[in-house]
Order: C-alpha cells, then structure tokens, then sequence
C-alpha cells in the first residue's frame, strides 16, 4: 500500500490538472445544444481509461448517451468490483448567479473547505468524484499492486433519468459480472466527520399542465368569470401538504416503511446542529412533517416539491392576462417500500380529482426510481467502514442520504449484487446549485481512499 500513496503523492498535480481538463467540457445531458460536448467527454472518459491502464476500453452505443466500459482483470480467482459513475452533469441555469465560468473551473478557498475547493459545474456530482477512481485505479495499476478485478462503467444521461442503463445492464449481465458495485456520488458529513452513505430515496417525477379558456384571455374583461389556470393550479399544489405536513394524496404513505423506535434514536445521534443548517441556508427556521427531525425529514420520510412552475406573462412591467395555461414540475422522493409507479399513479389520480370543472388537467410523468438501502453488515460495507477509518483516522457513520441515484436498485435486481456508496461530496458543495464545487481535500482524500477499500475489500473476501 505504501508503493500506492507514493505514487499518488508524486502525481497529486498531474491528477488535479486532469480534471481540470474534464471539467471544462460542459456535458450537459439534458440540452441537445451541448450533444457534441457530451460524446466529447465520452471520448475524454474512454482514453483516461485506456491511460490509466485499463483494457478492453469500449464506448457502448445506446439509444441515447454511450456508456463507458473498461476493465482489468488480474486473475479470475480473485473478487470483482464494478466502479459506477456518471460523466454527464446538471444544466449550469442560472448563469447569472455563477462567479466564475461554470466551465472554467478555479480554485477557492471557502469556510469548508479552507484548502480550496475547485469551481466547476460536475466538480462534486460526479466528474470529480468518478475521476478518484480512475487515479486509484492508476495508482494500484502502475504500481502492480491492484488486489481485485475491477470493472469501469461510466454512464452519460444520469441527471436525465439512466433511461438506457437498464437495458443496458440486461443486455450485459455477463459483461458486467461482479462481486460488488462501488459508487462515489454522494456526500460525508464533513471533512472531519466520514459517514458512508447507506441508504437512498426514490423519485416519482411529474409534470402537469391545466388548462382554462382555450386562449389568453383580457383579465379586466373576463377576469372574476372564467378559472384562472394559475390562481386553480396554485390552490391544487397547496392542498397536497396538511397542516402537519404531510402529504395529502390519499394512499401516499401506505407502503412507507416504519423506521424503529431504536433505528430513528441511533439516526439522530449522527453529529448535526440544526442553528448551523440554518445559518447556512440563512433561514429563520426549516420547515418540514411534523414530529420528525430534519435530518428524518430528509432521509427516512416521503416529500413533495414543486421544482418549477410558470404559465402567464412573465416579462418585464405588468401585461394584464388571463392565461389559458399553467405548468408545473413536481418531483416526490420516495423511502422505502413505496413503487415510484404507484405513487405516480396515485398522485396522477388526485391531482385530477381535485381540479375544479373549470379546467382540464393533464399529468405526464417523467422518469422515476427506487428507493435503495444497502446493509451494514456486510463485507464490502467493512471494507467501505476500514477504509475511511483508516484515512480519516475516525470511525465512518452511516447515514441514510435524501438524494437519488434510481440504477442502485436497478443493480440489485439484474446483476444480484449489493452497492457501497462511498462517496467524498458535501452537502454544502453545491451540486445541481450555481457556483457547484468540490473540495482539494476531498478528492484527494478520495483517491487515497479507494485503493484502501480494493485491500480491505480483497483480504475479507479471502476469510
Ligand atoms: N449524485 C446525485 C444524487 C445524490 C446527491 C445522492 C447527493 C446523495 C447525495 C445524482 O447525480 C442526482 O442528482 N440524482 C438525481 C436523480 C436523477 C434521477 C436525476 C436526484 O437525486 O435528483
Ligand atoms: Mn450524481
Ligand atoms: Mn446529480
């Protein structure tokens, strides 16, 4: 291991200009404007790959974005890991609110992360953060010390919903053979304080359209007589939440899993200052379901959020219209066991249940995924558990995260295996937010811990 961290010490400059260089192509999934940029740094991902030693480097064809495969197998007898990343990042919107190019990456230092942090749209999620693998990879390649097989599969459209992942997957069960799935995409507690993350939400995504008149109207001259689409859909969005917060559609909660007495006690011992979380986001006070704590509220407990809505005249000064639509996008995390179809199903149910007859509502649902929990007693989570033990000097916790990434359940089902979903993000880092960054620390925490994972992973596996 110390041939490992050598290395990596003598290449730490050549590895941070690398992603540098990743992070100034803008591999926007979602906007076909940035299509060339995107294969672009399919191609970017492919030769690092082939670069850092990898073989059998393939750029797969799907329907949509390719996949990245690449792979090296030292001895069949020994353990398989499959390393899952994505290469495509959220839209950069609002420009306006970046200090720098969001793909012009700089370094800053900032009041978490005093080292500096590198600005740049997929810094953390999840250019940054699949690129440590890669130099581990590098690093226990070239310095003949890489104890397991090891599997690269680095996708394209994760931010638009993974929709040819799956059968991708299936296509490639024998491709994609492994004992483990390892995933950098998600966030520690802090820079002092590891936690591996043990547990996802779902997602059921939607969008509605209602519509009134069948044209804008003049809201002087029929304002007062005809449904206003924005004023009906704004009253639809505020009946789905109760006073207690809860959310209103009926059938929402019947699958959700009840968390323990003991489980949710253990949860709330993880280190957490609520007037810290506050003076951060600069709220007065947050805001969530009644009788569960924040850190609850965003991990174990369902939501509802409205993420954009529009419709009306929306320019400068003041247009008085009646407007003949209204569009909202709404997205639903899910826990454990609710079916992100069921609950698309429900809500697509209610919202048409409650609209008035003075309006047509139409629901379109967008991509969904499972929920996922991974167990902790297991060998790969150990592994996870030394490894940062063993870097940061101080026990991992584990903790359930409130994002999604929909394919960790597709994993399971199709290739039978479980995820440890050790990432080096923070959830102050920015990401899908204007001014996304990425701590020095972090990534090069990072890549000194994931070969330690590779050694821990391969001597349990011996026993
Ligand atoms: N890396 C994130 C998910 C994440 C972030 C998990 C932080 C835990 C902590 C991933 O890229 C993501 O943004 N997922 C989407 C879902 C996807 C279907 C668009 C999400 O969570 O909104
Ligand atoms: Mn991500
Ligand atoms: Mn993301």
């Amino acid at each position: 291991m110390e041939k490992v961290q050598e290395y990596i010490g003598k290449h730490r400059e050549r590895f941070l200009e690398e992603l540098l260089n990743l992070l100034r192509i803008p591999s926007v999934s979602a906007d076909p404007a940035y299509k060339k940029d995107v294969l672009k740094t399919a191609k970017f991902v492919a030769s690092a790959l082939k670069k850092a030693g990898a073989e059998n480097v393939e750029i797969c064809e799907t329907k949509g974005y390719p996949i990245i495969y690449g792979d090296k197998i030292v001895d069949k007898s020994l353990p398989t890991v499959l390393v899952y990343g994505h290469y495509d990042v959220q839209p950069p919107d609002p420009l306006e609110l970046w200090e720098s190019g969001p793909f012009e990456p700089v370094i800053k230092k900032t009041k978490n992360h005093p080292d500096g942090a590198i600005f740049a749209r997929g810094a953390c999620d999840d250019k940054g953060q699949f690129y440590m693998h890669v130099k581990a990879f590098e690093a226990m390649f070239k310095t003949k010390s890489l104890p397991c097989n090891i599997k690269f599969m680095i996708e394209g459209e994760e931010e638009v919903g993974s929709d040819n992942l799956g059968p991708f997957c299936k296509k490639n069960k024998k491709k994609l053979a492994c004992d483990v799935v390892l995933i950098s995409d998600t966030s520690i507690i802090s820079n002092k304080v590891p936690s591996i993350t043990t547990g996802l939400r779902g997602l059921s995504y939607v969008e509605v359209e209602v519509t009134g008149p069948n044209r804008d109207l003049h809201s002087g001259v029929y304002g007062g007589a005809v449904a206003n689409p924005i004023n009906i859909l704004s009253q639809m969005i505020a009946s789905l939440h109760d006073k207690r917060n809860r959310i209103t559609i009926p059938g929402f909660y019947e699958d959700v899993e009840v968390v323990s007495k003991k489980e949710r006690a253990e949860m709330n011992k993880a280190p957490f200052s609520l007037a810290a979380y506050k003076r951060e986001l600069k709220v007065k006070d947050v805001h969530g379901e009644k009788s569960y704590t924040t850190l609850e509220r965003t991990s174990i407990r369902p939501t509802l959020d409205v993420n954009g809505m529009w419709g009306g005249y929306t320019g400068e000064g003041a247009k008085t219209v009646l407007p003949s639509k209204a569009f909202a996008k709404i997205s639903m995390r899910l826990v454990p066991n609710q079916d992100p179809d069921k609950i698309t199903k429900l809500f697509s149910k209610h919202f048409k249940s409650i609209a008035p007859p003075g309006v047509k509502v139409v629901v379109k649902p967008h991509h969904g995924g499972e929920p996922a929990v991974t167990p902790t007693d297991s060998v790969e989570y150990q592994a996870a558990h030394q490894a940062m033990k063993k870097t940061f000097k101080k026990e991992p916790i584990p903790q359930r995260s409130g994002g999604s990434i929909p394919i960790v359940a597709l994993f399971e089902k199709v290739l039978g295996v479980k995820t440890v979903l050790m990432g080096f993000g923070l959830d102050t880092d920015d990401i899908h937010s204007p001014n996304e960054h990425y701590g020095l620390f972090n990534y090069y925490k990072g890549i000194e811990t994931i070969p330690y994972f590779f050694h821990y992973y391969s001597e349990l596996k011996k026993k």
